[in-house]
């Protein structure tokens, strides 16, 4: 059984990473000087050549090591209680070890792993929450069908900060919004953009007036620093990433000034692939903690999934998943946050009930499987869905 251990932190940490896994055959990557950069949601590597990353830097060589692994441990920073955006990026970038096809695993709607199951661990520095970095490692690893290896604190001993930001007294109507899009992939394609323009059609509808800033291109991060700190409203909308905020939106925030020009109330709006809103449970409490550290008010976070098949949907379709935003913008304007009982429900179930499950299972999984195949070949993909381009040696009971 291999062990890999993706080591954020470089030499600065080697000697306690040695200490605390003891494994019998482990290997240490240090990717602290490796050419990385973050996902950018392209989705070549489920779509168009299955399992492999269209993105060619360092992370390949990564990838090899992950198909021969079955125990992963990130060393990371932390920031802003959750994985500093290093530690992210590489996490983020293990989607080519999952296929697109979808299946109930333990209940829930789950990708299929492409190679094996993989447990998961973190190693971790700085001020963050111990359960809460513990249950990410839960989720992460059930996510790719493996177990939690547990999530350590390296010395010194991590600060807990776990307290949820207090609430402003909240804002009412809002003249102004700022909207930053935190998704990683080019606005043209990005589902997060759709959502966002069935919103502001809400918001244009009493007269609030906005502005939009999109971090998948990097020439509009300093506009949107600015924005951010000379604003009073903020809204961040982003797809959830590995159960949590993009690296690349981690990115971002870690260059915020801690100085505002006035004082700031955030919220957010959260999407997802997946449908229930269990699935954005642990992003949003990290989120509610957020706006403490950046200096700001806690305004709350819209919540829905079922957006991964956005982007794959014809124009006509596309505007009918998005509409409901609309709505929200609407009711958004008026109240200037999401703490109400509309923004609640607008999520949807947390699970779906175990009839929906069997008759999702029998009637519907089979057929959108197919359409990802469809759309697959519409791509000009030539390979399976399933297909495992980097040789395997491990073999599952
Ligand atoms: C690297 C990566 C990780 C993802 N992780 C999750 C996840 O944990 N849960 C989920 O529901 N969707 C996940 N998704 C799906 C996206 O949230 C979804 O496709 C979203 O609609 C993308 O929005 P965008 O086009 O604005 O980037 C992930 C997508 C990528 C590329």
């Amino acid at each position: 059984m291999k062990t890999l251990i993706l080591n954020t932190l470089g030499e600065e940490v080697l000697n306690q990473v040695n200490t605390l896994i003891k494994d019998k055959e482990v290997e240490v990557v240090d990717t602290s000087d490796m050419m990385i950069v973050n996902c950018m949601g392209c989705n070549q590597c489920w779509l168009k050549t299955p399992g492999i990353c269209d993105i060619k830097d360092d992370y390949e060589k990564i990838i090899k090591e992950l198909v021969e692994t079955e125990n992963l441990w990130i060393v990371s920073d932390t920031r802003f209680g959750f994985l500093d955006y290093k530690g992210k990026r590489v996490m983020d970038r293990i989607v080519p070890m999952l296929n697109m096809t979808v299946g109930f695993r333990d209940g829930w709607m789950r990708h299929e792993p492409r190679y094996h199951a993989l447990n998961i661990g973190l190693l971790y520095k700085g001020t963050a929450d111990q359960a809460m970095m513990e249950d990410w490692c839960k989720r992460t690893a059930a996510n790719i069908g493996g177990q939690s290896l547990g999530a350590i604190a390296l010395a010194p001993k991590s600060v807990i900060t776990s307290e949820v930001g207090k609430s402003p007294v909240l804002p009412g109507p809002i003249k102004h919004l700022v909207i930053i899009n935190g998704s990683p992939r080019v606005a043209k394609f990005s589902n997060t953009d759709k959502i966002i323009h069935s919103f502001v059609k809400g918001l244009e509808e009493t007269g609030t007036t906005w502005e939009l800033h999109n971090l998948s291109n990097r020439k509009e991060w300093d506009a949107a620093r600015e924005a951010f700190t000379s604003h009073e409203h903020i809204l961040i909308a982003f797809p959830l990433y590995v159960e949590c905020i993009p690296g690349l939106m981690s990115e971002f925030l870690e260059t915020l000034p801690t100085e505002r020009k006035l004082p700031g109330q955030l919220c957010f709006l959260l999407h997802g692939g997946m449908d229930e809103g269990n699935e954005f449970r642990f992003c949003e409490r990290i989120l509610q903690r957020l706006p403490a550290r950046l200096g700001c008010g806690y305004c709350g976070t819209l919540i829905r999934g079922g957006s991964f098949c956005i982007r794959t949907r014809e124009d006509a379709l596309k505007a009918k998943i998005v509409a409901p935003y609309e709505e929200m913008g609407r009711l958004f304007a008026q109240r200037g946050n999401f703490l109400t009982p509309e923004a609640k429900k607008f999520t949807g179930p947390e699970q779906y009930p175990w009839w929906v499950r069997k008759m999702v299972s029998l009637l519907f999984l089979k057929k959108v499987n197919r359409g990802f195949e469809d759309f697959a070949k519409s791509w000009g993909c030539t390979r399976p869905l399933d297909d495992q381009p980097y040789i395997c040696r491990i073999k599952e009971d």
